[in-house]
């Protein structure tokens, strides 16, 4: 109850303290400018310990599409897109950058993570242009829920709901729920699916070892 309450007031109080913050971020995104938000969470990516974690949260809870109240970013962590949305008791580790993406509830991205906005962000079918000439396109990438990304791993596609992504993989295909995938570019490896959900049919004509090796692993 008491640690609620202080939660809640350390909330309300790092609020407080980011709100020019907030309101440069708001106004440059107002003006289809993403520069002055990148900015202000790089600054407050900055800020260490406790009060860092509660800075940047009051800052992405009226920045972002969506961040829980109860979301963690963790030191010299930021967002490059403010379109991010983040769901509850997502925890984000240190020095992780994460672009246009949907990051679901209960999910774990490790330390040194990217998650960029899919993989199209600079056009390369025309030789002759400029790569930076702005003809590339965002796309959300989405996290499911109660998903683990492993340290240093650089996410450029969806992760399905309850999967595993091995530290430092390169996740370019999309993984399909309950999977552990792992290397560069991930691949499956097991699946996590529960073996008491299969029904006995489906495990008799072995369609459980659709992703890789066996479930009976687990
Ligand atoms: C993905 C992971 C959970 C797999 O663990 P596991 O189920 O015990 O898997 P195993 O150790 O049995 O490995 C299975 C195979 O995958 C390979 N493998 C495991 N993790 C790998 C990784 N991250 N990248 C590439 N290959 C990996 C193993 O070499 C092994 O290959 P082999 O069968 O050819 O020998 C674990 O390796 C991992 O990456 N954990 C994340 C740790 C982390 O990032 N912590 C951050 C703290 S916030």
């Amino acid at each position: 109850m008491w640690r609620k309450r202080i939660i809640q007031l350390a909330t309300v109080f790092s609020v407080t303290a980011v709100l020019p913050l907030i309101a440069v971020a708001k106004a440059g995104v107002l003006f289809k400018r993403e520069g002055a938000f990148v900015a202000c969470g790089q600054l407050l990516s900055l800020v260490p310990g406790r009060i860092g974690v509660f800075f940047r949260r009051g800052f992405y809870m009226f920045t972002l599409r969506r961040f829980s109240a109860n979301a963690h970013i963790d030191f010299g962590s930021y967002f490059s897109k403010s379109g991010a949305a983040v769901g509850d008791r997502v925890w984000i580790g240190g020095n992780s950058v994460v672009g246009y993406a949907t990051i679901g509830d209960d999910s774990v991205i490790g330390s040194r993570v990217s998650v960029i906005s899919g993989k199209r962000q600079h056009n390369f079918a025309d030789p002759r242009r400029k790569i930076l000439d702005g003809t590339g396109e965002y796309s959300c990438v989405t996290i499911g829920e109660n998903v683990f990304v492993g340290e240093q791993s650089l996410v450029m596609a969806d992760v399905g709901s309850k999967s595993i992504v091995g530290a430092g993989s390169v996740v370019v295909k999309a993984i399909p729920a309950f999977s552990v995938a792992v290397g560069n570019p991930a691949r499956v490896i097991k699946s996590r699916y529960p073996l008491s959900v299969i029904r006995p049919k489906e495990r008799q004509r072995g369609r459980h070892q659709k992703y890789g090796r066996s479930l009976l692993q687990y």
